[in-house]
């Protein structure tokens, strides 16, 4: 099959799961422990419906959108995953080019293979940076004042992973971070040529194997090496100091990524943050979160108009993005979707999937008669609720189905 082929994401997982070994196919792939959160993720979009709206002309519908002052073609934007450099030789580059080409911006992982400045040098557009805390505070601050010298416009501070997920599938395959090889994740290699040759291969030819760019030199090395104990990637001691300290110090637009909370994205906007992302990391790290778009409602209506919010996790249609944003999120970010299309065919395979979305999220606009984005808003879904359709609009209907307190008590928003 050609990417041009593939009719929707689902055509491009499909692809990239005849790529890659199984290991890293299903480090991308999967959620964590029961996978309850990554299934839920989609149940939750499917119980929520588009109100379609006829006889309104909508032949001139616009999907650009403005974002912290600067206009983007698309309400999307990429996520950060760390995976992207071994979905395809060289992955980072190519999936930023495909966001420069569609004019959406594109979010560099601190455990890339590629550099940020190679990235801001090469390709440059829209390009905001993903931060992990280290245990050594100074080491984050180094990477942070790295990336504001590369003219990263956006720091995405990820709080929602202090602890690693607990991924039993990567154990069982052979997979860990650091990579070791083992008779496992070998055999799965060898039985997928292509990728050897043309992901693998070609890194060892070019140098050896890839090393995490973006680590300050005391951490730097090769994706094989060990960079253990205090220095790990992770740290469980961050804290909201944490974020002040980065305020501080991060003269751009600084986004919490992995709130769920209402209280929790308050406390961000406090403390100096311009956005918060309401995201469970795509169902990656804690199995019994609830679905992002269940919450935003909630997030939305605590911050009201004092801050951004962003939303992922679960997106993989273009109605996907359409609800997300008529529940309040003001730009949706794509995490696997663009990877499936990284690993079919590199930049045309991202662009593919961008494609996609672009032609989704028309047709859905079109079907809502929507003729802008920021027309979008509660008034475009209805919940499934006690089999009953529930408009998002009529807060005291919805509460009373529910039995709980209003979600939407800010209506119109
Ligand atoms: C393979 C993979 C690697 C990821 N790596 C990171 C990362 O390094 N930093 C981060 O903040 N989020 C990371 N994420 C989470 C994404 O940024 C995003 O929250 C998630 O993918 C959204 O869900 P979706 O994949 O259902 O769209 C990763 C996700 C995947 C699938």
């Amino acid at each position: 099959m050609r990417v041009e082929d593939a009719q929707n994401i689902f055509d491009l997982r499909e692809m990239a799961k005849a790529k890659l070994p199984k290991w890293l196919f299903e480090f991308v792939d999967r959620g964590t422990e029961d996978e309850v959160a990554l299934h839920n993720n989609r149940g939750a979009f499917e119980r929520i419906q588009l109100r379609p709206r006829m006889l309104v002309d909508v032949s001139g519908r616009k999907l650009d959108t403005t974002v912290y002052g600067k206009e983007h073609k698309m309400p999307i934007g990429i996520a950060p995953t760390g995976a992207v450099g071994m979905m395809w030789y060289q992955g980072e580059l190519e999936l930023a080019r495909a966001a420069k080409a569609a004019g959406i911006p594109f979010s560099l992982a601190t455990g890339s293979i590629t550099s940020m400045e190679e990235i801001a040098d090469k390709v440059g557009g829209t390009l905001w940076m993903q931060l992990y805390m280290w245990a050594d505070r100074r080491l984050s601050h180094q990477l942070v004042r790295r990336a504001s010298a590369a003219g990263f416009e956006s720091l995405l501070v990820t709080v929602d992973g202090v602890v690693a997920g607990n991924r039993e599938y990567n154990r069982r395959n052979g997979f860990a971070v650091p990579f070791r090889y083992n008779r496992k994740n070998i055999s799965d290699v060898l039985s997928h040529p292509g990728w050897m040759l043309k992901v693998l291969g070609r890194y060892i030819a070019n140098g050896g194997m890839p090393n995490r760019a973006n680590f300050p030199d005391e951490l730097k090395g090769k994706i094989t090496s060990d960079y253990g104990g205090t220095k790990e990637t992770r740290s469980d001691s961050l804290c909201w100091d944490d974020l002040k300290a980065l305020r501080d110090i991060w003269p751009g637009k600084l986004l919490v990524k992995g709130i769920l909370h209402p209280d929790d994205a308050m406390k961000s906007v406090e403390l100096g943050a311009d956005g918060v992302i309401v995201s469970n990391h795509g169902g990656r790290n804690c199995d019994a979160a609830p679905a992002p778009i269940e919450v935003l409602p909630d997030v939305v209506a605590a911050v009201g108009d004092r801050t951004t919010v962003l939303f992922d996790s679960g997106v993989r249609r273009g109605s996907d993005v359409v609800k997300a944003l008529a529940l309040g999120a003001k730009m949706v970010l794509i995490g696997r979707s663009t990877l499936y299309g990284t690993a079919a065919a590199g930049e045309a395979g991202a662009k593919r999937a961008l494609d996609i979305y672009r032609g989704e999220i028309s047709r859905a606009m079109a079907q809502i008669a929507a003729l802008k984005v920021s027309d979008i808003g509660p008034q475009h879904v209805a919940f499934q609720e006690e089999g009953r359709l529930v408009p998002a609009a009529q807060p005291e209907a919805r509460a009373r189905a529910a039995n709980v307190q209003p979600l939407f008590a800010q209506e119109g928003r």
